[in-house]
């Protein structure tokens, strides 16, 4: 009688040891980013055996994981994951963010990758150093890279492979081919395992900080690819004061210079009202202020423009990443409505003029109100409307 009372007891303790444990992984799981449950052939291969895993069985498990992923997640209407994906002859949903450093993209782009089943091409042009992309001779190169990408081609895209051997953060910000990445890693930047992971993949996400947007016309003029292009706007002041914190910024004419910025941002205004007359239904301009101060209406309505979801992961991942400051510098989870306005704080008289003086007619395009004075601006409106024709 004694032992079984013991018995009880001690099953009762480890019950509820179980349910706090549980409990405790459910409360520290919701800060974290959304990390995939995955399918772990590696593991089990590698802790008994050293034999390298077939590629076909990292693809055959890789589909299955998508599958998985994807289980409550409502296509288009009368279509299928078949529909999408490269494998079965379909056309994935493919979205692009063209925007310039420091102006929330990294932000944006984890919103983007948080929807099951999507692969993230992170700055395809991370190999041509802090320089914008404005024109030839550069953009030919630049644009055939983001055209192969799009169409999980990597048979010739040897320079942007060895670089991202060397730079991991290439493909670590992919994280469901990261994950792969880790657990094979003598497979990670061979092309032929890459084209068949892409290809899985029923949506694509690419952001770019190096090309300017009339460039991407090319892009956007390929009915086959049918990409849809945000381009993502900051106010120069935030953008300007963001980039004072990067180390390799200073020295850099191309980020360090206000007069460079509003001048690719007065280009890609002139472009913005070409692409929204040509392309309304697959072109869009938004500011990253609008979308931190009111981040679940403006990010429901780019799903809907890029044709994806507003899936319960995207709900979980602004949930966690738009209330609060948390982490370092490069963190995306902070407080969305007031990092955009940081600014303010950080800059002295001296600066916030000079950049203004540089970035007239910029602001004005794009709706950020001038300060009227320096030594009080906590409660000036920075932003005003504007409007592309
Ligand atoms: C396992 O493979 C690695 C790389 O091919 C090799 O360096 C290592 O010696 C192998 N280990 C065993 C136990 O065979
Ligand atoms: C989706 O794929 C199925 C099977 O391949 C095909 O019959 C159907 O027409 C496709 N739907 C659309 C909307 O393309
Ligand atoms: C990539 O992997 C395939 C399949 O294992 C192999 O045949 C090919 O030689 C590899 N390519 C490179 C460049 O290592
Ligand atoms: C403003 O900041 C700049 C750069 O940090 C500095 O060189 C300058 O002396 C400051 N000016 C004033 C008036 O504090
Ligand atoms: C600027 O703001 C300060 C602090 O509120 C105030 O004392 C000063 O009079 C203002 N200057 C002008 C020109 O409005
Ligand atoms: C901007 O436009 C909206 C709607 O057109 C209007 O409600 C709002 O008052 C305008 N804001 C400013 C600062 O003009």
């Amino acid at each position: 009688m004694v032992r079984k009372n013991e018995f009880f007891g001690i099953a009762l303790v480890a019950v509820l040891f179980l349910w706090l444990l549980v409990y405790s992984q459910r409360e520290t799981n919701f800060h974290r980013p959304i990390r995939y449950q995955q399918f772990d052939l590696g593991e089990s291969f590698r802790s008994h055996t050293n034999i390298t895993v077939p590629l076909r069985d990292i693809i055959d498990h890789q589909r299955i994981n998508i599958r998985n992923e994807l289980y409550n997640y409502k296509f288009g209407p009368n279509k299928i994951l078949q529909n999408y994906t490269l494998e079965t002859k379909g056309r994935p949903e493919r979205n692009i963010i063209i925007t310039t450093w420091r102006s929330g993209s990294t932000f944006l782009g984890d919103v983007m990758n948080s929807v099951p089943g999507n692969f993230y091409h992170y700055e395809p042009l991370l190999n041509y150093g802090i320089v914008q992309i404005r024109g030839a001779p550069q953009s030919k190169l630049a644009l055939q890279t983001i055209k192969s990408l799009l169409n999980c081609d990597y048979t010739n895209l040897d320079d942007y492979l060895l670089y991202g051997k060397a730079h991991s953060y290439l493909f670590s910000h992919n994280t469901r081919l990261w994950n792969q990445c880790e657990l094979h890693p003598q497979y990670c930047w061979n092309s032929t395992f890459l084209n068949q992971m892409c290809s899985l993949f029923p949506f694509q996400s690419m952001k770019t900080v190096r090309l300017r947007l009339w460039l991407a016309e090319e892009i956007l003029r390929d009915k086959s690819l049918n990409v849809k292009v945000v381009l993502l706007v900051r106010d120069p002041r935030g953008t300007m004061q963001s980039r004072k914190h990067r180390n390799w910024c200073p020295g850099e004419p191309d980020c360090d210079q206000p007069n460079n910025l509003c001048a690719d941002m007065i280009s890609d205004y002139s472009a913005a009202i070409i692409l929204k007359r040509k392309y309304p239904q697959r072109f869009r301009a938004i500011r990253y202020e609008d979308l931190s101060l009111n981040p679940f209406e403006y990010v429901k309505s780019l799903f809907k423009f890029f044709g994806l979801q507003f899936h319960e992961n995207v709900k979980m991942f602004l949930d966690s990443h738009t209330r609060m400051n948390y982490g370092g510098v490069s963190s995306t989870f902070r407080d969305s409505k007031s990092a955009p306005f940081h600014w303010k704080m950080d800059l002295n008289a001296t600066e916030i003029q000079y950049i203004e003086e540089n970035c007239y007619e910029a602001m004005k395009l794009w709706g950020y109100v001038r300060s009227k004075n320096y030594s009080d601006l906590k409660d000036f409106n920075t932003l005003t409307n504007y409007t592309i024709k």
